[in-house]
């Protein structure tokens, strides 16, 4: 039998995670933290959230860089971009996580609305990659990316035409992404979430209502749950971060590839 392992653990890695204040972000930065040894580079927008993330970690590299801005600034991402060099020098792993929800139907969506998300969603996908890959390229053994989609950018529901149209321009951007590193063994794939019990959720005015009406968070994601998911529940941001660290680490050689992680949600 064969028992070789194909762990791409390296030494002296250096991952970033954008989003990485909340949710699955948080929860990638707290799985990557004693494999990023080489350091870890927190991104986004929320300051209190980043510090609070970076003094919880478990095993954390000898240097951690918690960076706080926008993810939709390209002035920021080249001055991130100068920061990594300069202070790292390398980067091994990197997932474009960050994102914005929002439901509405599309005569009530608002363009700016529509603007805000398709921003954050799919132009912050873009400056991540266009940042991180070039760094990647540097390295004789290139590197690798996972991006945050949605099973909402492979799903059509109504209400959500802005998070989903983004989220299945994320997933094109992605496979885009793995044709053009491919040849500089940078390796690019997807996780396509359904529901999964974070933060986001509480800024959407029917799960506020749902709260009301069900009495606790746990109930409302039930009640949700229970509607389209077959296995009957949401995941939590660590399975989901588990997964993250899975294509990051873990698995060459997939590339341009979309895990979707809906308990059956999709089918
Ligand atoms: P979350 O709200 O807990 O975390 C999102 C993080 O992104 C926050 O820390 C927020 O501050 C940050 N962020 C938002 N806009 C930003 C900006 N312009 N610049 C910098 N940072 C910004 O939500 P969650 O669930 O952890 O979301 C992570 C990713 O997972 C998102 O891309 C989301 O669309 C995706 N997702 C979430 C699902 C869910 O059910 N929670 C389902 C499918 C996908």
């Amino acid at each position: 039998m064969d028992t070789q392992t194909h762990s791409e653990d390296r030494l002296d890695a250096v991952a970033l995670i954008t989003g990485a204040a909340s949710g699955i972000g948080a929860a990638l930065a707290q799985r990557l933290s004693p494999r990023a040894t080489g350091g870890l580079i927190l991104v986004d927008h929320n300051e209190r959230g980043l510090a609070r993330v970076a003094d919880h970690l478990p095993e954390p590299p000898e240097r951690v860089s918690t960076l706080a801005f926008d993810v939709t600034d390209p002035r920021r991402w080249a001055q991130a971009g100068d920061f990594i060099m300069d202070q790292y020098g390398r980067l091994d792993w990197a997932a474009a996580n960050a994102g914005v929800a929002h439901a509405s139907s599309i005569p009530d969506l608002s363009y700016e609305e529509w603007r805000r998300v398709m921003s954050v969603n799919l132009d912050g996908v873009f400056l991540t990659l266009k940042t991180v890959m070039p760094i990647m390229r540097l390295s004789a053994q290139g590197g690798a990316i996972v991006v945050t989609a949605s099973a909402a950018g492979v799903k059509a529901e109504p209400n959500i035409a802005a998070y989903g149209a983004s989220k299945a321009g994320v997933l094109q951007l992605m496979r885009v992404a793995a044709r053009e590193g491919a040849p500089d063994g940078i390796r690019v794939n997807a996780v396509a979430p359904g529901g999964v019990e974070t933060p986001m959720w509480r800024e959407q005015p029917f799960f506020q209502d749902l709260l009301r009406e069900t009495g606790s968070e746990r109930a409302a994601f039930d009640r949700l749950a229970a509607g389209a998911t077959p296995l009957g529940r949401y995941a939590s941001a660590d399975e989901v971060a588990r997964l993250m660290e899975h294509l990051l680490c873990d698995s060459a050689p997939v590339t341009g590839a979309t895990l979707v992680v809906d308990g059956g949600y999709t089918l």
